[in-house]
């Protein structure tokens, strides 16, 4: 686990990106740098991966100091790594935690936070729309250990106000939302939950702390899957938890027991993905509004929803919470459901793949991925059409996948 480590405590992450009164580095230098500002082996510039699982010392002294906790020090592998230090030190610095630790994956670290904060007995409030893994949390494992849950819709902040009322634990939130990208206003939220006492747990995968850190709006702990946008390059899986040191090194001392452990490999996989991370979004952000903007009003579209839009019902809350909206909209093709599979086969630039928040595009319909085992009624009342298309967008010219989407629209008409 990362506690402020000392060579980086001075880096803070400012507001906004760019030129900052105060001098302090800009979210794309912390990319770059945080975790990284001392070298590791023989001056090489770049982390190197540790493929070890022990440690040995000589001096019986400086083992036991280092298994006490007195000394830092890595024991074993399941317990931590340097190379996945340097991973969790890059994600402290740019949520603005306290403390960071990793996961082999998303869920890996969504189900290790709850498991370690949860007994029988307790409540957890969170919203309908959550990812399809977090959501079998809530429906089916959870309760199982006599967790209650209560899930609400997920704008009406009303339903919230009575379930916290209720008692609650912890308030679970993901926002936008997986797929139709709808936003929760944070801190009101956040203000909900703690004055009932409760921790929040923010889902901020979609966003990435390039365009939001909720920490800022009064969450306590904020998880990612770094399978996604903060490795960008479809080529390793990770999760991981920043926020209060309490927590976090309480679910430590959990998922040391329970080895949902990253790999040193992986960890150096998202290491390098991250240094591109402020690049990387700043383009998405401006592809998918373009193609959000295309879309919306096409004849060959019913609905697009993105938070970027003016008509997006959660428009006015993003612009306030977030600094740039995603690199994913969802949009719903006219016609009837055979249109969805002749269309997805005809565009060119994307992988039609249960996955989001690489380089390249990716596209999918929600009623066969992440939604499959809901009925047409469930996901119609998630507002999930059967034509519905999850699309993330990649780092191609915004041109191209423009083009790309009018052909298929045509070829499809
Ligand atoms: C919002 C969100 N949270 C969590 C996860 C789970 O992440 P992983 O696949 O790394 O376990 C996903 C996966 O798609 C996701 O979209």
């Amino acid at each position: 686990m990362t506690d402020h480590c000392e060579n980086n405590d001075a880096l803070r992450v400012r507001d906004k990106a760019g030129a900052d009164s105060d001098g302090s580095p800009g979210r794309g230098t912390l990319s770059v740098w945080s975790g990284e500002m001392e070298t590791m082996f023989e001056h090489a510039t770049q982390t190197p991966i540790v493929q070890s699982v022990s440690y040995a010392y000589e001096n019986m002294d400086e083992w036991a100091a280092v298994a006490t906790g007195e000394k830092s020090g890595h024991i074993y592998g399941r317990n931590s790594n340097p190379t996945t230090r340097v991973l969790e030190e890059k994600i402290r610095v740019l949520e603005n935690a306290e403390a960071a630790t990793s996961f082999a994956s998303g869920m890996a670290a969504i189900s290790n936070t709850l498991f370690t904060l949860l007994s029988p007995g307790s409540r957890v409030v969170s919203q309908k729309e959550t990812y399809g893994g977090t959501s079998r949390l809530f429906l089916e494992f959870l309760p199982r250990f006599g967790v209650d849950i209560e899930l609400c819709d997920t704008t009406d902040f009303a339903h919230f106000e009575r379930a916290v009322s209720a008692g609650c634990d912890v308030l679970y939130l993901e926002t936008p939302t997986n797929p139709t990208l709808k936003v929760l206003d944070l801190v009101p939220l956040c203000e909900l939950a703690h004055n009932a006492g409760a921790v929040v747990i923010v889902d901020n995968t979609f966003a990435t702390p390039i365009n939001q850190n909720p920490l800022a709006l009064g969450a306590d702990l904020v998880v990612h899957s770094a399978t996604k946008f903060l490795g960008g390059h479809s080529d390793a899986l990770g999760g991981l938890l920043a926020g209060r040191t309490d927590l976090v090194e309480r679910v430590f001392a959990y998922r040391e027991i329970n080895g949902a452990t990253l790999g040193p490999m992986s960890a150096f996989l998202l290491i390098r993905g991250m240094k591109t991370l402020e690049l990387r979004i700043e383009r998405q952000n401006q592809t998918a509004l373009a193609v959000s903007r295309f879309l919306h009003g096409h004849p060959g579209i019913t609905e697009v929803h993105y938070p970027g839009l003016a008509s997006h019902p959660g428009h006015e809350i993003a612009i306030r919470q977030m600094r740039g909206f995603g690199g994913v909209l969802s949009f719903t093709l006219a016609g009837d459901p055979s249109r969805l599979s002749r269309f997805l086969e005809s565009l060119e630039w994307v992988h039609l793949a249960a996955h989001l928040g690489g380089v390249e595009t990716i596209a999918g319909p929600p009623r066969t991925t992440s939604h499959v085992e809901l009925t047409t009624v469930e996901r119609s009342a998630l507002g999930i059409s059967e034509n519905l298309i999850r699309y993330s967008v990649g780092i191609e010219n915004s041109e191209d996948l423009i083009s790309d989407l009018s052909a298929a629209l045509d070829a499809t008409a």
